[in-house]
């Protein structure tokens, strides 16, 4: 048994995803609340830009500062330790949340009923899906009138490939809200708009007896029952162990601003989600309770304060215990490092930590020594794999605007592209630069970056393209005739790897078809 293992196994270590404004900030709110973490409802500040203000630098720096303070936000609830990991709300910054996806054990969903499944959502449950991260589903605004509840989860598992298992039932909608049978504890919870949170809690094992008539009206009591009937006969029985493998999703509904329903969820949540899981390396599977730490660097934050040049690398402890002042081996340096001031984040307050355990998050202060994906360790030779990067949706190329600078504009770039800001793939063929985001928003926030931080000017050139492909061949030789009828449209990234910019998707499509020996990935790694 593992010398830690009782501080392990109390960790919940989860990301909240939605699409904006389905209701990810108000739940942490009240998630926060329940843990004690804060008193008062509208501390946690939406880390959301205005959608207006794209171009508003105040608004951008302001949202990293407050990204920073809310990176992580740990707390106690019920002898658990739960570390919320904050994701940017603006779909630009859509890679960040994909990297922060990394570092949880599980993810909670929130869908709007009104809305239904959306764009974003559908994005982040890729990943998930690709990382078998257990999720669970909180449907939100069941005080407003929207989706049918059976249509919204037919929707969910077709649009999120997932299959799901109500855990609690909606007793009507909008005005009409009475509240939810939470079928996992069997309990009915009661709700009044006018008071707005939970108004009884009654256990309730059989919703067949007539007491139900006693706490809601006959017309609900009488859907409720033919729901419940309907959901036992078409979902199988919930298994926590297919939610744990990623293959079924509980679904809760609720509304987080009435902070109605998310007690129930979050007692839940404590109970089936997994704590801290193996990590796979590239040389073994690491399990959580191993005595010798492990980590690796999943989001580096710099200051954009130009006379304090210093970032703070977020590292998830995937083993043992880090402990403060200890020696760990920076593995792609080949050297030990020792941190002085790690952080972390209890109750929104960041602060100085002796020690930490697996599943929890370090923030270490940093003057460019790490890069995403980095690994630490107690001495051994280990590589966490990181999360494949994603081919980009918009592209352009970078010039420099300030010939002095040249050495500057190279050092940023690379920088910030170590950072995860964006990606970086030199054309073979002219030599140029280009740099592919998923949001128009980051060309703006690196050309701030390089200005500010390095003293570069850069600016920006159009390039046609549609996607980034990453190739590979068993056939050698077909792979250079590849490369060499393509030349002008061959680039390398910054692994080194070989990527075919296509500059449409008829183009793609046809050099599908015309070079059957060639595989055409959209991610980095396959
Ligand atoms: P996000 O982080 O996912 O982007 O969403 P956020 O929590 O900021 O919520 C988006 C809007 O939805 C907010 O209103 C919030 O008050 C509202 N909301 C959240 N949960 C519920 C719910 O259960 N029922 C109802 N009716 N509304 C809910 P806003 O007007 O955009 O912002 P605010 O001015 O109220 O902060």
């Amino acid at each position: 048994m593992a010398q830690y293992s009782a501080e392990i196994s109390r960790r919940r270590t989860f990301a909240i995803i939605s699409h904006p404004d389905a209701g990810k900030t108000t739940l942490t709110e009240k998630l926060l609340l329940f843990g004690g973490a804060i008193h008062v409802a509208g501390a946690v500040k939406s880390n959301k830009i205005k959608k207006t203000a794209t171009s508003d630098w105040m608004e951008i720096e302001k949202q990293r500062g407050i990204s920073v303070a809310t990176s992580v936000m740990a707390f106690d609830y019920a002898d658990h330790k739960i570390n919320i990991l904050d994701t940017p709300g603006h779909q630009d910054f859509a890679e960040d949340t994909f990297r922060t996806l990394t570092a949880v054990d599980s993810v909670i969903i929130v869908i709007d009923i009104a809305k239904g499944v959306e764009a974003q959502t559908r994005k982040l449950m890729e990943v998930c899906r690709m990382r078998k991260t257990p999720v669970i589903v909180f449907v939100n605004k069941m005080d407003r009138d929207g989706k049918d509840p059976f249509d919204l989860l037919d929707e969910i598992e077709e649009e999120l490939h997932i299959k799901v298992r109500p855990l609690s039932w909606p007793i009507d909608m909008g005005q009409r809200f009475r509240g939810v049978y939470n079928i996992y504890e069997q309990k009915l919870n009661l709700y009044t708009p006018s008071k707005q949170y939970v108004t009884e809690n009654v256990e309730f094992k059989d919703i067949n007896s007539p007491d139900l008539e006693h706490y809601i009206d006959p017309a609900q009591a009488a859907k409720l029952r033919e729901d419940v009937e309907m959901i036992e006969g078409v979902y199988p029985a919930f298994d926590v162990d297919t939610y744990l493998a990623g293959d079924i999703a509980p679904v809760f509904f609720g509304s987080a601003l009435n902070n109605f329903g998310v007690k129930e969820l979050l007692d839940c949540f404590i109970n089936i989600a997994p704590s801290p899981r193996p990590v796979q390396a590239l040389e073994r599977k690491v399990d959580p309770y191993e005595d010798n730490f492990t980590g690796f660097v999943f989001k580096i934050h710099a200051n954009m304060d130009p006379n304090h040049r210093s970032c703070i690398a977020f590292v998830k402890i995937c083993s043992g215990r880090f402990e403060r002042n200890a020696n760990y081996k920076h593995v792609r340096f080949g050297k030990m490092m020792r941190f002085s001031s790690p952080t972390a984040f209890m109750a929104q307050k960041k602060e100085v930590v002796d020690e930490a355990f697996a599943g929890d998050i370090v923030g270490l202060p940093d003057t460019g020594n790490f890069k995403i994906g980095d690994t630490l360790t107690a001495g051994e030779e280990l590589h966490f794999k990181g999360l494949p990067s994603f081919s980009p949706e918009m592209f352009k190329y970078i010039e420099n605007a300030d010939p002095m600078k040249a050495k500057q504009l190279n050092k940023g770039i690379e920088q910030l592209m170590d950072e995860g800001v964006a990606q970086l793939f030199v054309n073979q063929f002219n030599g140029r630069k280009i740099i592919g985001t998923v949001g128009q928003l980051q060309f703006e926030v690196i050309q701030y970056r390089l200005l500010h931080e390095y003293g570069a000017q850069c600016k920006w050139e159009p390039i046609s393209l549609y996607k980034a492909c990453w190739i590979e061949s068993d056939n050698q030789q077909a792979l250079d005739n590849f490369k060499r009828r393509k030349q002008q449209y061959m680039a390398l990234d910054k692994e080194g790897r070989d990527v075919y910019l296509a500059d449409s998707s008829y183009v793609l499509m046809m050099a599908q078809q015309d070079f059957p020996d060639i595989k055409f990935h959209f991610t980095s790694e396959f």
